[in-house]
């Protein structure tokens, strides 16, 4: 076993026999691994009971959510159309411990708890003394941490009798989610995929129509706000902002149907807290606390569930970990964006949020990782950017799959696009610490695998990957259309 400062115990080191002696050193570095542990498997009875909920902890409590017209605090009434009503509690719930209900509890089952891995050959291949944790995502039905929320979504409205559920999605993970957690509880789904997204990743819509969800490129001509876009640019790629004004179009107009969001709401961000209570336990078995911990963030869900844990574990008394978002350097609200109250989507029919924003009107380039081209941030995540707990940095894509592509080759997993941003920063994390001679733990959420996201690698692998950049006019343009809104000091 390794120690919390990542010496070998002496009865993980090689004898030193004349047979050992002969060993190369590659030779002897592999059994150093293979004599260490890899994997922290938990059993199936220590999948978490509730959910963990930061908002009892915060320091400061979330700027209110607001009407879109009246511009004045929204209350449970204003979110009946669109979710039900124990979501929308959960929403504004301030309790720190949220039960999960039993059904949710026994799909987690399928593949929850996931595993914690020690990057142990990916250590060997950066030479760092930093101990690197990974946790596991890609082992769910559809290849990510989606689901998580997905099942619970799911559940909550066949608990209120919805018969469909409409929503967006970028890469195509959270649409494969909602579609596999609408076959479990008997709910139709329809899914608007932003069209870029769409042409890169068709064996993506396969998985959903699989699961028997209808998938529809966005923006479309199925919808008023899909055909006002296409008016102004037929060829236009889609953006998540889109595609969210039309699945909210459509879940508006019938009782039986809503709309489900796979990131950015307090609730999505809350059922993802399985990820980081886990990975706790994990922690405790490997005898290490993080030092620094790193996720990806599109609109900041996978990147709670690895952190909230730990920010609220800290807020109560315990041990301080810096904790890094990794955004993409081509649509970047964290570390370019305007903190500002803004709508959630493009053509303007949710409440406002006060969140970091590039503005709804802002259309990302068509780059890779789909999932993180999203104009907005979780309001949770960028309240916590603004208190000071969490730093955040962007990359441009062809140094996150150099990052992907190492990692691949050390650890065997491929990682998704988005995951490819923890990735790099958990790297960059690692290379720091060997520059300084620092024995630092560092856990990162490896959110999903990539195994639908080839082209991408294959455009990696014959030069055509570039780091696109946004337009500067465009990003000044969409901050200048941000509402205004006169808040209380
Ligand atoms: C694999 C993967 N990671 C990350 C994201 C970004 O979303 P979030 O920031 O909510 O985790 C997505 C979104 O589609 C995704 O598919």
């Amino acid at each position: 076993m390794t120690g919390i400062n990542g010496e070998l115990a002496p009865d993980a080191k090689i004898a030193g026999t004349d047979q050992a002696q002969r060993h190369t050193a590659a030779a002897t570095t592999e059994r150093e691994i293979v004599n260490d542990t890899v994997k922290y498997v938990l059993e199936e009875s220590r999948i978490p009971r509730v959910w963990y909920n930061l908002q009892a902890d915060l320091p400061k409590p979330l700027p209110p959510v607001l009407h879109p017209g009246t511009k004045l605090p929204v209350g449970p009434a204003d979110l009946a159309p669109l979710f039900p009503m124990e979501l929308i509690l959960q929403e504004v719930s301030t309790e720190r411990e949220i039960e999960i209900p039993g059904p949710v509890r026994d799909v987690y089952r399928q593949w929850r708890p996931t595993p914690l891995y020690r990057a142990r050959r990916l250590e060997k291949a950066l030479q760092t003394p930093a101990r690197i944790y990974y946790k596991y995502e890609g082992v769910s039905p559809a290849g990510s941490h989606k689901p998580n929320t997905a099942v619970a979504q799911a559940f909550y409205n066949q608990q209120a009798g919805v018969k469909k559920l409409v929503t967006e999605t970028g890469a195509g993970q959270w649409g494969s989610s909602l579609a596999f957690a609408g076959a479990l509880f008997g709910i139709d789904v329809q899914v608007f995929m932003v069209r870029v997204s769409y042409d890169q990743k068709p064996y993506r819509r396969a998985l959903m129509e699989t699961y028997g969800a209808r998938c529809i490129p966005s923006p479309s001509p199925e919808t008023q706000s899909g055909r006002a876009i296409l008016a102004q640019r037929p060829d236009h790629p889609g953006s998540l902002g889109i595609a969210i004004s039309e699945a909210v179009e459509v879940a508006a107009q019938r009782d039986d149907t809503k709309y489900a969001l796979g990131s950015v709401l307090n609730h999505v961000l809350l059922h993802q807290t399985v990820i980081g209570q886990e990975a706790l336990l994990q922690l405790e078995m490997a005898d290490d606390y993080p030092d620094v911990i790193v996720g990806c963030t599109g609109g900041g869900s996978n990147f709670a569930g690895i952190a909230f844990p730990f920010i609220g574990a800290h807020l109560r008394g315990g041990r301080k970990v810096e904790i890094i978002a990794v955004e993409p350097a081509a649509c970047p609200s964290l570390t370019r964006g305007t903190y500002a109250y803004d709508f959630g989507d493009t053509a303007h029919l949710t409440p406002l949020t006060k969140m970091h924003t590039l503005g709804s009107t802002f259309t990302p380039p068509g780059f890779h990782a789909g999932g993180l081209r999203y104009h907005g941030m979780a309001p949770m995540v960028s309240h916590l950017r603004q208190l000071g707990l969490i730093d955040a940095v962007a990359y441009h894509q062809s140094k996150v799959f150099d990052a992907g592509v190492l990692f691949a080759r050390a650890e065997g997993i491929l990682p998704a696009p988005e995951a490819n941003h923890a990735v790099k920063g958990a790297i960059d994390a690692a290379i720091r610490c060997r520059e300084d001679g620092r024995s630092r733990a560092i856990l990162f959420n490896l959110c999903g695998h990539g195994h639908f996201d080839m082209q991408a690698y294959i455009d990696y692998f014959s030069g055509k990957l570039k780091d696109l950049d946004y337009d500067e006019g465009e990003l000044a343009m969409a901050l200048a259309g941000l509402p205004s809104v006169a808040e209380a000091a």
